[in-house]
């Protein structure tokens, strides 16, 4: 079947964000070697993906997962046309990818206060203070930053929570310096109709190309908040390769959307991704073998099937 020729409301072209060296792998019990998330980031980096996280700069004492980030940013070799990237939520953190380094940095704050008190430590406003001595300064030594704003469809301890004060964050982190603020689904709750609700809100106050959506796909709905963000107008998602994935901070937060199954879909429907599905399909063979348990992207299990042209 031919690609169907995209809608004029829906976009030619999206960026993917892989996160699965990061989001998927601070949530595995095992610990992974670190030469083996080497060997998954440049499986990805073979299969076109052009934007990706590599790790954390955050205590280890937190996430022992990511401890090793400083070596994997030695370890991988670095591409032309790749912005490697990874989390960072202090003055520590940018130190740490300095001397690495790294491409961009992430900072992160939740639009739950309980969500943010568990993750980071902190109060919303302390967190917000946390990056003022790391987002200007990155932005001068020539960082991108990115900004996250967490449990933005849902919060694991308050419940619903109101897209207003996420918000009001993504301006404060875009008025800081951040290029672009990704609103995480970090429990993967969101539908369609909400979706579409949070992006018209942000609509108002943002240009969409500030905006990505980063869905979790715990109950199943991450692709059609997908859809529901592509008629919206956003041209960025962040997905996790075989649906690795999770916040270990939110509980019940397992399984990013597969980055398979969100090419296969873009590419189904026509939408250019610069990602070889084939290949991409071989880098989640590589998560499952690293993490060795069976992952649960769709099309990581089912196959790829090409689409006849
Ligand atoms: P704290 O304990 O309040 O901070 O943690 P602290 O300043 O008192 O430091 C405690 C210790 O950590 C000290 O070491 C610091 O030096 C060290 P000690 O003196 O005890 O030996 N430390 C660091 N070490 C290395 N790198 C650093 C660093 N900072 C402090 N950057 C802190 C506060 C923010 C550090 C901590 O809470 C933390 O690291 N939290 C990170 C939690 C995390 O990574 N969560 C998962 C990522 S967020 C997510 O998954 C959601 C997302 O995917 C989007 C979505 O799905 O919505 C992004
Ligand atoms: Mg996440």
């Amino acid at each position: 079947m031919k690609g169907m020729d995209p809608g004029s409301k829906l976009p030619s072209k999206v960026s993917v964000y892989e996160v699965s060296p990061r989001d998927g792998l601070q949530n595995e019990s095992a610990q992974v070697a670190t030469h083996a998330k080497v060997r998954l980031i440049e499986a990805l980096v073979d299969a076109g993906v052009r934007r990706l996280e590599v790790g954390s700069f955050v205590a280890p004492k937190w996430v022992p997962q990511m401890a090793d980030a400083d070596e994997v940013c030695r370890m991988i070799e670095r591409r032309q046309g790749v912005t490697y990237a990874c989390l960072c939520p202090n003055a520590t953190g940018l130190r740490r990818a300095i001397a690495a380094n790294i491409d961009e940095i992430a900072v992160f704050v939740s639009a739950s206060e309980t969500h943010n008190l568990k993750n980071v430590n902190k109060t919303v406003a302390q967190t917000l203070k946390a990056f003022e001595p790391v987002i200007g300064p990155a932005v001068e030594r020539g960082l991108t930053v990115r900004g996250y704003v967490s449990t933005m469809w849902g919060c694991p301890y308050e419940g619903d929570v109101d897209p207003a004060k996420g918000l009001t964050l993504a301006k404060h982190l875009l008025d800081a310096g951040c290029y672009q603020v990704s609103l995480g689904d970090t429990i993967g709750v969101g539908t369609p109709i909400q979706t579409q609700r949070i992006v018209e809100l942000f609509a108002k106050d943002i240009p969409l190309e500030k905006i990505a959506l980063h869905l979790h796909d715990t109950r199943g709905t991450a692709l059609a908040n997908v859809l529901a963000g592509l008629q919206m107008g956003i041209t960025t998602f962040d997905a996790s390769v075989a649906g690795l994935g999770g916040c270990p901070y939110a509980p019940g937060a397992a399984g990013n959307l597969a980055t398979e199954d969100l090419v296969y879909t873009l590419h189904g429907m026509g939408i250019e991704t610069g990602i070889d599905l084939e290949k991409l399909w071989q880098a989640g063979q590589v998560a499952e073998a690293i993490v060795g348990r069976d992952l649960p992207g769709k099309v990581h299990r089912a196959g790829v099937r090409s689409l006849a042209k």
